[in-house]
């Protein structure tokens, strides 16, 4: 069996807007998701991210937590409106010592902190002023990265942009799931745009503030099979690829947008030829920028059937009792698959995988435990398919398992529980789960033999 190196970055991840609360403290200025989480009908539990887990108050304990988890690294993201509250001018001098204390606080417990800067809550200012179907948010971006870069680019070793631009594009601009709520394809092409070519420029800003440190952008990647090998399913699931995957993965390691996603597009009507109408000269080289990694966020690969117009239709391939409570499909050699894909057609230098993890609902038995057995089942496998191809030579330097805490899961409000640790949202009550414990002695041995089995461990944090 092939164990995981000692040098191994494992850790847990978070992001400001799910996890801080504090909307109103230190000067934050209001974000994206601030104002689209007060407008009724788009949250599903008709909460919002005001408090959360409340870690802009908690987060000494939470390093505590992680102290006990014993994770060495810890993924977390700026909240852009903490520092720039009005989206442009002078950076906020409480936002910026709100993150300082926090990495001196991991850095003192021997947690290296591995920041995220725009985990989706773009300051509501910018958005007034168009958000990132304008070309100046990029600029924007760009200022905010430097006013963060000066003050914590002398401790922080690894850096990401942007946490998975479909996201941003997609759910946000075409399908208006997620802030800001837009449905407009046209814009969500420009967006994406916009989002790589900030990640351009903000990784040579990174460089300059903090040199020798490692810089890179988290993509969530979603392998798309066809339900059948007919000619339409096998094109079916090549359309989803290139909206999913290789929209962002050819431009940033190749330097260009996809042909065929690009026709693609032309024939549903989003663009009017392949002239690109936002690409200006030199925005493609700025958005190749050799990447020190990619951050791959997994959850779940997809199988899909051609509908009537050619486009992928999702179908489910295991029963309803397999899914998560997100309706995935729990899929662990899709992840295995994923890495090996990157790895053979893009060959980034290093892989992290900066998000892994599912949501089930259990909660404290009358004991006060909590037995999320399918959740340590989860982890296991991927973590499993992980070392596959990190022993298959994929070079797979981290692990970060999403989530910490139960926290704000964006339009599905609180109900999608994804912690390793279980959060009383009225009491700020946290409990590790079973999950924890297994992570804890995955992590302390380096190895998935150590935590064979589930309640060998248990002891209490
Ligand atoms: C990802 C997000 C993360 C979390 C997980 C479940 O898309 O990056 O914030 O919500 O999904």
């Amino acid at each position: 069996m092939h164990e995981f190196p000692e040098d191994f970055l494992w850790g847990v991840a978070t992001s400001a807007p799910q996890i801080e609360g504090g909307v109103h403290e230190g000067g934050r200025g209001e974000s994206i998701w601030d104002r689209f989480a007060a407008t009724p009908g788009t949250i599903a539990d008709g909460s919002d991210p005001g408090i959360a887990c409340d870690h802009f108050h908690l987060w000494r304990d939470d390093i505590r937590r992680m102290q006990w988890l014993g994770v060495g690294a810890y993924r977390f993201s700026i909240a852009w409106p903490r520092i720039l509250p009005a989206g442009r001018g002078a950076p906020c001098a409480a936002g910026l010592d709100f993150y300082d204390a926090l990495v001196d606080g991991l850095l003192a417990a021997g947690i290296r902190p591995f920041v995220t800067l725009n985990h989706w809550d773009l300051p509501q200012a910018l958005q007034d002023r168009g958000g990132w179907g304008s070309r100046e948010t990029t600029e924007a971006f760009v200022d905010y990265t430097a006013a963060v870069t000066r003050r914590l680019g002398d401790r922080v070793r690894h850096w990401v942009t942007h946490n998975e631009p479909w996201c941003i594009a997609t759910l946000g601009h075409e399908d208006g799931h997620h802030a800001p709520g837009h449905r407009d394809p046209v814009e969500a092409l420009r967006v994406a745009h916009h989002l790589l070519l900030s990640h351009g420029r903000a990784t040579q800003v990174v460089r300059q503030n903090a040199p020798g440190a490692e810089a890179g952008i988290v993509l969530n990647l979603t392998p798309a099979r066809p339900a059948t090998m007919s000619a339409e399913d096998v094109d079916a699931a090549r359309r989803c690829d290139g909206l999913l995957n290789r929209w962002f993965l050819d431009p940033l390691f190749r330097g260009r947008y996809p042909a065929d996603v690009v026709a693609d597009r032309i024939r549903r009507g989003h663009l009017a030829g392949p002239e690109l109408p936002f690409v200006q000269p030199g925005d493609m080289a700025a958005i190749a920028v050799p990447l020190d990694f990619l951050g791959v966020n997994y959850y779940s690969r997809v199988t899909v059937r051609a509908g009537d117009d050619g486009e992928p239709v999702p179908v489910r391939t295991v029963p309803e009792s397999e899914l998560t409570d997100m309706g995935w499909e729990v899929q662990p050699e899709g992840l295995y698959d994923l890495l090996h894909r990157i790895d053979r057609e893009y060959g980034p230098a290093t892989i992290h995988i900066t998000e892994n993890g599912a949501a089930y609902a259990d909660g404290p038995d009358a004991t006060g435990q909590v037995a999320d057995e399918r959740r340590v089942e989860f982890l296991r496998g991927h973590l499993r398919s992980a070392q596959r191809a990190r022993a298959d030579g994929v070079p797979i330097a981290g692990y970060f398992a999403w989530s910490l805490l139960d926290n704000f899961e964006w339009a599905h409000g609180y109900a999608k529980r994804f912690g390793l640790f279980w959060v009383d949202f009225a009491t700020q009550e946290r409990i590790p789960k079973e999950s924890a414990h297994w992570y804890r002695d995955v992590v302390a041995a380096g190895s998935l033999q150590a935590a064979a089995s589930p309640h060998a461990s248990r002891r209490m944090l």
